[in-house]
């Protein structure tokens, strides 16, 4: 993870300098230090670019005469009265997105007059967000193609409160990000739960369900999906209790993970099937989640449980037409057996709210690709049996720039999943697919629980980088579950 630190003035030699710009390309104080020492070359080099100032817009300048620096960075903030933690943050992407493959190990960042206190702190919670790399698999890689800074010192930000806690989370962004971007020979249900195991060095307190105990607890629909594959499912439980009490509810997040989804019998087409490892992202942004709010020692109680399974076809593979019972004893005739995520979600949400007593469930999967055709990449689908939860979850995913668009819920559409001849069948007519999906697991939430499904297919791999995040894995929802408890249950 990229180091960041704070300090009251620069330390020289600095070899890379960032310093900053308004929206209408007025010079920080820093920046106007440099540009008179280099004989008016910054305000040269803003004026040739054609800068304005916009958030995270960037001048370069090599080697300017009459200055130390070999690299000067002039950074565009935008508006100064706009400068919130979110912008803050999408100005350290930018920083970080510009000198992580540079040459350069460290770059001085002059806050000074421009970003004060948890600002600060924040630019570098999104500097360390948008370096996460995944090169593990690359033995080839040539020198410039290898990030090389390590570290960012920020000066000028005066007293800082925020960073140990925004570090926290970006540890449980980055261990999501991994999660989500190991391959599916590396990361299968059992190697998952291996994967959390250190968290019980955080506090979290782990429960490992195998086969044999889903079995017994019957488990039949999740048990189904898995039964194609030579790899044993688990439901992993995280459980994260700040609140110094045993009489306080738990929120239960709970994540689909497909550590490979194939389709099953009902095979998905070739092309684009590895995109298919990434259908455990649910699962990893609740692990990722339970991460940051253990490590920042939140005041809530929350547990994260996920499904995990691979869905393969093979000769002991569930067929569609099957008809599999539930542990809540509901029976589901499968019709298709690539409607596999609401098979695993429904067993793992009934034993969750049996097993915690929650007051509130919220899960995430990449459940439909129609999600993907609703809403395209930008927001995440929100289905919600309250207005009040969704509006807790609306106002924590805007605060941290990973948004949710609310969906339509009802009886309508519930009757729509009616089996001929079992209770529920798997799947509804390809209209309203992402609705009916949601309907299906709004069938096993116990009365008087407030729930809300986030169907996160578009949101979790991204083909393009973004302000926090290069292509690949984004960590969608970890942010967002964070914020929601730390705003929400904390007392
Ligand atoms: N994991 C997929 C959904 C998905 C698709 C996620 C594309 C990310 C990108 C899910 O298990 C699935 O296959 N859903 C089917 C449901 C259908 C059979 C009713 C789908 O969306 O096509
Ligand atoms: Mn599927
Ligand atoms: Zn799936």
């Amino acid at each position: 993870m990229l180091a960041i630190s704070y300090l009251a003035t620069v330390a020289e030699p600095v070899a890379a300098l960032v310093v900053f710009a308004g929206a209408d390309g007025a010079l920080s104080a820093g920046a106007k230090a440099v540009d008179t020492a280099a004989k008016g070359a910054v305000q040269s080099a803003v004026k040739a670019a054609r800068f304005e100032g916009g958030v995270g817009e960037i001048v370069e300048l090599l080697a300017p005469a009459g200055i130390s620096h070999v690299r000067l960075l002039v950074v565009g903030t935008g508006p100064a009265d706009k400068i919130d933690a979110s912008v803050a943050e999408r100005i350290g992407g930018a920083i970080a997105a510009r000198l992580l493959l540079s040459g350069e190990t460290t770059a001085s960042v002059d806050v000074t007059g421009v970003l004060a206190g948890d600002l600060a702190a924040h630019l570098g919670h999104g500097a360390v967000l948008r370096s996460w790399r995944f090169d593990q698999y690359r033995t080839k890689q040539k020198d410039k193609q290898k990030p090389t800074l390590t570290s960012l010192a920020i000066v000028g930000a005066g007293d800082v409160t925020a960073h140990d806690r925004l570090m926290a989370i970006a540890g449980g962004v980055a261990r999501t990000r991994t999660l989500v971007s190991e391959p599916p020979n590396v990361i299968y249900p059992e190697s998952f739960v291996e994967s959390a195991r250190d968290l019980a060095a955080l506090g979290v307190e782990l429960t490992i369900l195998d086969d044999a105990d889903m079995k017994k607890l019957g488990m039949g629909a999740l048990l189904g999906v898995a039964q194609g594959s030579v790899r044993p499912a688990r439901i992993l439980a995280m459980r994260w209790n700040g609140t110094g009490r045993d009489d306080v509810k738990p929120v239960c997040l709970v994540g689909k993970g497909v550590t490979f989804d194939t389709g099953g019998i009902s095979l998905k087409p070739p092309a684009g099937m590895e995109d298919m490892k990434w259908d455990m992202g649910g699962a990893g942004a609740v692990t990722g989640a339970m991460h940051a709010i253990a490590a920042r020692k939140s005041k809530a109680h929350v547990v994260g449980v996920v499904g995990l399974v691979e869905n393969m076809p093979d000769g002991n593979a569930q067929r569609p037409g099957d008809v599999v019972t539930t542990m809540n004893g509901q029976t589901v005739e499968v019709i298709n057996t690539d409607a596999e995520g609401r098979l695993v979600l429904c067993d793992a949400i009934w034993w969750a709210q049996e097993t915690f007593g929650p007051e509130v469930v919220v899960d995430l999967a990449t459940l439909t690709g129609a999600i993907i055709i609703s809403l395209g990449n930008e927001h995440a689908g929100m289905f919600c049996n309250d207005d009040g939860l969704a509006g807790q979850l609306n106002a924590a995913g805007n605060a941290v720039g990973e948004k949710l668009w609310r969906m339509p819920i009802g009886d309508a559409y519930d009757k729509l999943i009616d089996s001929d001849i079992a209770d529920i069948k798997n799947v509804g007519p390809r209209e309203g697919g992402s609705i009916t999906a949601a309907q299906f697991i709004g069938r096993f939430i116990k009365p008087g629980v407030k729930w809300a499904h986030l169907d996160v297919a578009g949101t979790v791999w991204a083909n393009k980088p973004g302000a926090l995040f290069d292509k690949g894995a984004t960590g969608y929802g970890v942010r967002l579950l964070d914020r929601f408890v730390a705003d929400n249950f904390e007392g």
